[in-house]
Order: C-alpha cells, then sequence, then structure tokens
C-alpha cells in the first residue's frame, strides 16, 4: 500500500462520478454533459435535480410528473415547525436549525423501513428531504421574525415558493429566476467536503437522513458553505467603516487577512459560476443600489490588478457574488449558507445513490505519530 500522505486528500481520486466535472484550469463546471451557463439560462432547479437524479434532462411530461411529486413532499410536520419555533426561540443558528430539521424529517418518513439497499426508495427519500427543506428552513426564519409560518404554494416552483414562504409574497419574475438560477448553480460541485461527508455517511449503507445532515454539518464551515454570508458581513463592514473599499482591501491584505469568496481547492481561475452571479449582482445594482456591487468589483480588481492574487490561482469563487445577489433579494444574511444547502442536498443525494450503487466503505488510514510502548499508570498512582 502507498505510504504518501495527502493532507486534505488534495488531489486524492476515490470515485468515479457521472454527476459533474470542474476544469479548475479553464473554468468550466458541467454537470452530465451540459455547461453550467447553458443550464442558468435555460433549465429551472427542478430539471436540473431531474437530470442528477434520473441522468436525462425531463420531457415535458416527466418534468410536470417530476414537479407534483416534489410539491407533495412540501408539508412538514407539526413536530418539526414546533421545533423550529423553539429553535427560533433560543437563537439557534440557522445552519443548526436546518441540520436538525432533515435529521427529523425521518420520523414522518413513510419508508422508513425500506431496505437501505433498495436505491429506488432512497431516491424517494431524498424527493422527500428536497422537497422539505425549504419549508422548515422558511419556517424557523418566519418564527425568528414573530411571523407565523407560511404555507407552500401549490402554483410556485421550488425557488418561487422559497421566496414566497420567506417573505408571505409572490416573487416578481426577477427575483424568481435569480433565485431559481443561483440554485441551480450551487445544485452539484464534484467532491466538495460536504458531498464526500455526505458520501462517507453514504458509503456504510446508513439512511439517507443521515447523510445529507451531514452534508449539511459539513457546508456550515467558514471554509465551504459558510464563505457567502461572510462575504455579505465584509461588504457590510466596509460600507459602515465609512472607508473607501480600496483603503479597506489595502488594509486587509496588508494584515495578511483572508477575504472570503477569494480562492478554492479546484480553481486556478475565476469560478464560472461568479461569473453568471456577477452578472445578476450588476442587473439588480442596475434598478436598486449599486452599493454592493461596487464595493465587489473594488475588491476584485484590486486583488487581481494589483496583488496579482489571480495570477497566483486565488480568484473570485461562487460565494463572492452570491451574497450581494441574496442581499439585493431580500435575504437574511444567515439564511445563505442554508440557502445553498437547500440546492446542494440534491447534489449530495445524487452522488450517494450513484456510489451507492456500487458501493466500497470508505475507509481511509492516518499516518500514527503518537508514542510506542506507554506503561499504563493506574487511575489512583497517575
Ligand atoms: N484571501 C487571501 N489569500 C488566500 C485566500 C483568500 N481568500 N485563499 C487562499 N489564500 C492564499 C493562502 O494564504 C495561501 O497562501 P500561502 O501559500 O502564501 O500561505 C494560498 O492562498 C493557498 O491557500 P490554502 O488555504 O492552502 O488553499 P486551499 O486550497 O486549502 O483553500 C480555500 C481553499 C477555499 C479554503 C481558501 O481559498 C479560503 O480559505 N478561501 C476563503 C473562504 C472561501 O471563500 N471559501 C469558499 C470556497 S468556494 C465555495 C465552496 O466550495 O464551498
Amino acid at each position: 500500500m502507498a505510504d504518501d500522505l495527502r493532507k486534505g486528500l488534495e488531489g486524492v481520486l476515490v470515485a468515479e462520478s457521472g454527476l459533474s466535472s470542474i476544469d479548475g484550469d479553464a473554468g468550466r463546471l458541467i454537470y452530465r454533459g451540459y455547461s453550467i451557463e447553458t443550464l442558468a439560462e435555460n433549465a429551472s432547479y427542478e430539471e436540473v435535480l431531474y437530470l442528477l437524479w434520473h441522468g436525462e434532462l425531463p420531457t415535458v411530461d416527466e418534468l410536470e410528473a417530476f414537479t407534483a411529486s416534489l410539491n407533495d413532499e412540501r408539508a412538514v410536520s407539526d413536530d418539526v415547525l414546533a421545533t423550529m419555533e423553539r429553535l427560533a426561540d433560543a437563537g439557534e443558528e440557522p445552519m443548526a436549525a436546518l441540520r436538525t430539521a432533515v435529521s427529523m424529517f425521518s420520523a414522518t418518513e413513510p419508508e422508513v423501513d425500506a431496505d437501505h439497499e433498495d436505491l429506488e426508495a432512497t431516491l424517494r427519500k431524498g424527493r422527500r428531504i428536497t422537497a422539505k427543506i425549504p419549508t422548515a428552513l422558511a419556517a424557523f426564519e418566519r418564527y425568528r421574525l414573530g411571523e407565523a409560518p407560511v404555507d407552500p404554494h401549490p402554483e410556485l416552483g421550488l425557488a418561487a415558493n422559497f421566496l414566497y414562504m420567506l417573505s408571505g409574497e409572490e416573487p416578481d419574475d426577477v427575483a424568481a429566476e435569480t433565485f431559481d438560477q443561483a440554485l441551480i448553480l450551487h445544485a452539484d460541485h464534484g467532491l466538495n467536503a460536504s458531498t464526500f461527508a455526505a458520501m462517507v455517511i453514504g458509503s456504510t449503507m446508513a439512511d439517507i437522513y443521515g447523510a445529507v445532515t451531514g452534508g449539511v454539518a459539513a457546508l456550515s464551515g467558514p471554509l465551504h458553505g459558510g464563505a457567502n454570508q461572510d462575504v455579505m458581513e465584509v461588504l457590510i463592514e466596509i460600507d459602515e467603516s465609512g472607508k473607501d473599499p480600496l483603503e479597506w482591501v489595502e488594509e486587509a491584505t496588508a494584515s495578511g487577512r483572508r477575504i472570503p469568496g477569494f480562492g478554492h481547492r479546484v480553481y486556478d481561475v475565476k469560478d464560472p459560476r461568479a461569473k453568471i452571479l456577477q452578472r445578476r449582482s450588476e442587473e439588480l445594482a442596475e434598478t436598486g443600489n449599486s452599493k454592493w456591487y461596487d464595493i465587489t468589483t473594488t475588491i476584485e480588481t484590486y486583488l487581481s490588478e494589483e496583488k496579482g492574487l489571480v495570477e497566483k490561482g486565488i480568484a473570485p469563487n461562487v460565494d463572492f457574488y452570491s451574497g450581494s445577489v441574496y442581499y439585493q433579494l431580500g435575504i437574511p444574511i444567515d439564511t445563505y449558507t442554508p440557502i445553498f444547502a437547500m440546492s446542494r442536498a440534491g447534489g449530495w443525494i445524487a452522488h450517494v445513490l450513484e456510489y451507492q450503487e456500487d458501493n466500497r466503505l470508505i475507509r481511509p488510514r492516518a499516518r500514527y505519530t503518537g508514542p510506542e510502548g506507554k506503561e499504563f499508570v493506574p487511575l489512583e498512582k497517575r
């Protein structure tokens, strides 16, 4: 067995996958052969979910049946709602609330006794989880505001319905399309940390509810999904400091501060998802407040042209522009990472299913660096 140690599993191939592929040098991302630009421009999040889970884009009839089956599963139990309310009252973080909600969904799973090797049943469970996440998350947000949850709107797609359940008002077309596009862009991304976490859990043939719960936990960290919230907090910090954004970023980099939304383990160039979200942020800025878009472009220009960060392979990632997009859509800042989870749940489920088709327990090793042969001293003599 090879003895070379690859910290962070950087560059290590652990599986084959037909789901998504990243060309980190060219800045390209595809889902099952379709470029992310094509899907973002032409498909809905539901079509992308279908593509990831079933291998092909749906026909009109297939999409209709699929969307109806998702919509049928949107309601969450009274117990989940009561827990969301308790957690909101206790000041829980939204990602922790979502993690709890996903774990609780299994209590009302009609196929709870299905054999975990029955991948059709796992797919149906995955569909239920994906349909319920927006409802639980929106309810948590409403409780935090002291408002009653809003029931799902049967006529609205997943993205528009989430915005509706959040505010109680139907979003306009621009908001609905922008949010739908953001969900498409976040749906899958190779073996990122949260997807790998879900796969590790799935590889033990544990239940899909556990795998998605683990995915939410892994995504919550600032080195992964938490960065979109950090970006918006930085933009607000700059605005409130009253400093020129250029002055702020000069000071921040001089003090060695990491700029959230920059850098990626796989991309050496600007993330293609960041380019699409940048355009959406710019469009929203044209009809609203251009402040946030202007600050982000100032930071990007400085870091790439003055500091040469992009030349060193540290370029804007998906989170750099998603923050200002969500902010302009009126979404609460600490809901950005749960939104990422809402979308990525589709990718986690697709990867677990794909891996379980030809499953092998994921079980790497560590090089032991601790002591050997220590003499045991009884407790009372220590
Ligand atoms: N700002 C300034 N310098 C940076 C940044 C940054 N955001 N990111 C990396 N670097 C530098 C880092 O200081 C190091 O420099 P040196 O070699 O001189 O010490 C070099 O780049 C390599 O950094 P690393 O941490 O070893 O690289 P990594 O591949 O392990 O890290 C990363 C990738 C995403 C954790 C890192 O770039 C980072 O912390 N970025 C900020 C957080 C962020 O935006 N995360 C979202 C990632 S994309 C969405 C997702 O997949 O969830």
